[in-house]
């Protein structure tokens, strides 16, 4: 289905969405959401939508993706939308992405949601580390498609730490094939460069982190599909003036401050990038050190904005990319964000229920807040779970943070390491999790200490 729109002034470029879905893939939202939420994003980097259309695939044709009939289709509608881009809902590989803009002709551009999403946070990166991943998942993404000459680089201030560009730099006009190798060349130069002062920035997060796990003060990570309310959560609990914007991944890099909790005791809380469903590889691959801050967390808070229509899959989708990045195992307080928009706030507990703790907040209104709050101090400080495990002697910080924080009901030294039991607060069980065993892992030479009953 195609629709026209008037264009609008000033003149913006035109897109015309395509939706690709695999029979034989089972997607978290479906084709008719997942373009809707394409839409949105189109429209963050400034695009009008001018059309859409869809096909459903058995096997992805090996050089178009979509159907030869569906390919003039599309070139047919785009023309008559007067669209200067399609964007196709999907990563398309390299092939591809050439092979289709050979057929649409230099008037109609081929993007994919990859381009999209990177092209927003290239917009939204703001600390030094944020824009040298950008820029660095950027470049690795367009080296293998560069196609025609790439004219953007030419017009690039030099520096290695400068933003990769926008959309508009997808445009890959230009002279011809010796041109388009001193792009190659250029392009794999920045990249080493890229790398190697990302490893700077990283030493300098590394002892950061080292001295912030010296304070022992609990970390706390805001996770949550974009544009659940994660900001605005974060400034009405500490006021920190956090950017919030109805647009998507308005946040990209993180921001941490300290809360006091109602019983006192405090804790560091830290924003982070939004989650979306489809999230590009080579995004989770640059932002691993960024999305590490969330597997170090004692506990996550899921921020939901339960009044999506997709708000389930969204929370799924959460979960998935938590899962890639290994953060499965830290204990999550979910967030039901934005009851004030629903007409009966209550059922909200209803929601979700079963996966992971709940309470209904408006971080907005203020509504829910001092209950969230008291979840937090409960689950980081009170509550207490059971531990057994045999951790190595070069891991000595955390025997004696089993001692001084938690409750040993056994110990065991042995060769490999010391074996160790009891109950710790559930804050501490991510660390623990690595040297989970259910027995000691020496079988002789062992000495055995047990807590008297
Ligand atoms: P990303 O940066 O994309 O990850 O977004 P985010 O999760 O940080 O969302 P943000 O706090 O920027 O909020 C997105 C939009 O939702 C803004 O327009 C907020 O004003 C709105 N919003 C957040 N919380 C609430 C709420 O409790 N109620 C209502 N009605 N709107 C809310």
């Amino acid at each position: 289905m195609a629709h026209n729109t008037i264009p609008t002034s000033p003149p913006v470029e035109r897109a015309f969405l395509v939706g690709v879905e695999l029979r034989s893939e089972k997607p978290l939202i479906s084709m008719e959401d997942s373009l809707g939420e394409l839409a949105l994003l189109a429209r963050t980097v400034n695009l009008e939508i001018v059309g859409e259309t869809s096909q459903k695939i058995d096997v992805p044709n090996p050089s178009t993706l979509v159907g030869t009939g569906k390919v003039e289709e599309i070139a047919l509608l785009a023309e008559e939308c007067l669209a200067d881009v399609v964007i196709f809902d999907t990563e398309l590989s390299p092939r591809h992405q050439r092979e289709l803009e050979e057929r649409f002709g230099v008037k109609l551009r081929v993007l994919d949601r990859t381009a999209l999403i990177l092209d927003i946070f290239a917009q939204h990166a703001r600390t030094s580390e944020g824009i040298l991943q950008v820029s660095l998942a950027q470049y690795e993404y367009r080296l293998p498609r560069l196609t025609r000459a790439w004219t953007h680089l030419a017009r690039q201030a030099g520096g290695g730490g400068g933003r990769a560009g926008s959309i508009g730099g997808v445009g890959l006009r230009g002279p011809g094939e010796t041109q388009l190798e001193v792009d190659r060349r250029e392009i794999h130069k920045r990249i080493s460069m890229l790398k190697k002062e990302l490893e700077k920035v990283r030493a300098h997060r590394q002892r950061y982190r080292a001295q912030r796990k010296r304070s022992r003060i609990p970390l706390i990570s805001l996770v949550g599909y974009t544009n659940a309310g994660k900001s605005t959560l974060l400034n009405h609990l500490t006021n920190a003036g956090v950017l919030v914007a109805d647009q998507l991944f308005a946040t990209l890099d993180p921001t941490t401050r300290r809360i006091e909790l109602p019983g006192g005791h405090q804790a560091l809380i830290t924003d982070t990038v939004g989650f979306i469903q489809k999230l590009p590889t080579q995004l989770i691959a640059a932002f691993q050190a960024t999305l590490e801050e969330i597997s170090e967390a004692d506990l996550l808070i899921h921020v939901v904005d339960v009044t999506h229509p997709n708000a389930i899959e969204q929370a799924r989708s959460v979960e998935q990319t938590l899962r890639e990045i290994h953060a499965e195992q830290i204990p999550v307080l979910t967030a039901l964000n934005k009851i004030d928009r629903l007409p009966e706030p209550e059922l909200t507990n209803e929601f979700l229920s079963g996966q992971s703790r709940s309470v209904g907040i408006s971080a907005l209104k203020g509504l829910g807040i001092e209950e969230l709050l008291r979840a937090i101090e409960e689950d980081l400080f009170e509550n207490f779970s059971q531990v057994s495990a045999q951790i190595p002697y070069t891991e000595g910080q955390l025997i004696s943070l089993f001692h001084e924080q938690g409750q040993v009901v056994r110990i065991e030294h042995g060769r490999k390491g010391v074996f160790i039991q009891g109950y710790i607060p559930g804050r501490l069980l991510a660390r623990f999790f690595p040297y989970q065993s259910a027995s000691p892992q020496d079988d002789d030479e062992t000495e055995s200490w047990s807590e008297p009953n």
